[in-house]
């Protein structure tokens, strides 16, 4: 799969130039958010770079993605924004990780299982409108934040979601904030994190509260707002042109035979695929080649796709599927989808190539375990 020449080119110094980008924008501290793989980038790389560029903490989705950085030795702090079984106390406790309460009811099904939770951190979800996950009421709020610590556990952190940040209209927002900062007020204990903001937040919708961010797609350099930052995306998605022929007049091209040649021309064979990530929605869409812009023809298959060149190109041309000329933002409108769906479907086959300075550092296949 290492030698299939699909790669997703990783920039470091993309990332690191991003993180300093948003470092000046916020004074607050900034929680590296890689839930799915760092966004289909390779956690490991990400969580290194957005540590030594002065995060104070990675958050991950479950215990899974904490175990997985632990098992490639990442050491710093991982928060799990996502449910925990109660049942995998003892798991996260080895894997040193700070877990979210995201009910009340999780909370006491815990203290049910283990009495003793010492040496284990907590942050409270409140659910402030986005009806997903966390607590709603005081009341509750109040007595989980006493039980943890009467059982010896360190609530360390207060935060909750935006569910509209990303929008014109910031009334959401506004509600939200005013709800969680009198939630977070009433409790009167003295959180070290409290946090709401995420990337469209940081970049439009600052508050003067809370003093942690948890940024996850501005730090991949796509922003979900309009936004004056000067953030680059890192990830490029790169193939290779693997069989070339010409195609008559009236023959047809892949499954279904939905695209016929209206004259004769010139036919490439990529070797990426809908099990990749590259959705078969992308029929159609262009790609670009040894200088020109290319459509996909006829449908993406599993593990190919087929376009159309004016001109002939050597087996090995590199193609652009995602780049500077393809941005990823415009793919996602195209396909009536949201950037991180495309990066977080990026499938484990696709080889992740880190690069500094313009030269190969690292190369991981998820598939091989290298
Ligand atoms: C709880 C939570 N915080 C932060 C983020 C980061 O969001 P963004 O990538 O928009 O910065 C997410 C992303 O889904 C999330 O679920």
């Amino acid at each position: 799969m290492n030698n299939r020449k699909t790669y997703a080119m990783i920039d470091c110094d993309a990332l690191a130039h991003n993180l300093k980008c948003i470092k000046k924008k916020t004074s607050k501290a900034l929680i590296a958010v890689l839930k799915a793989n760092a966004y289909g980038h390779g956690d490991l790389p990400v969580a290194e770079i957005a540590m030594r560029e002065g995060c104070i903490m990675v958050a991950v989705s479950s215990l899974d993605e904490a175990i997985a950085l632990r098992n490639q030795g990442f050491q710093d702090e991982i928060l799990i924004l996502g449910y925990v079984d109660p049942k995998d106390f003892d798991e996260s406790k080895k894997a040193h990780v700070t877990l979210s309460v995201i009910s009340f009811d999780w909370i006491k099904e815990l203290l049910v299982l283990h009495k003793d939770l010492s040496g284990m951190s907590f942050h409270i979800k409140i659910d402030s409108g986005m009806n997903r996950i966390g607590l709603k009421l005081q009341e509750e709020i109040n007595t989980t934040i006493q039980l943890i610590e009467d059982h010896q556990g360190i609530v360390e952190g207060i935060f909750s979601h935006y569910a509209c940040a990303d929008e014109d209209s910031k009334d959401m927002c506004e509600k939200q904030f005013n709800f969680f900062k009198k939630i977070v007020l009433e409790t009167h204990h003295a959180f070290k994190w409290i946090h709401i903001e995420n990337s469209a937040a940081v970049v439009s919708y600052e508050d003067d509260f809370t003093n942690a961010a948890r940024i996850g797609l501005v730090m991949y350099g796509i922003s979900p707002v309009e936004c004056s930052l000067d953030v680059n995306p890192v990830l490029s998605l790169v193939s290779h042109i693997s069989c070339i022929k010409k195609v008559h007049q009236g023959e047809t091209i892949g499954y279904g035979a939905t695209y016929t040649a209206n004259k004769e021309c010139i036919i490439a064979t990529l070797p990426i695929g809908y099990a990749d990530g590259l959705l078969r929605a992308n029929q159609s869409r262009c790609v670009f080649c040894d200088g020109e812009y290319a459509p996909i023809v006829g449908r993406i298959c599993m593990d190919q796709c087929m376009i159309q060149l004016n001109h002939w190109v050597e087996v090995n041309t590199p193609v652009e599927i995602i780049s500077q000329r393809i941005p990823l933002t415009a793919m996602a409108k195209d396909l009536n989808t949201i950037p991180y769906e495309i990066l977080c479907l990026l499938s484990d086959r696709i080889t992740r190539i880190f690069l500094q300075n313009g030269k190969e550092i690292k190369r991981i296949n998820q598939r091989l375990h290298n």
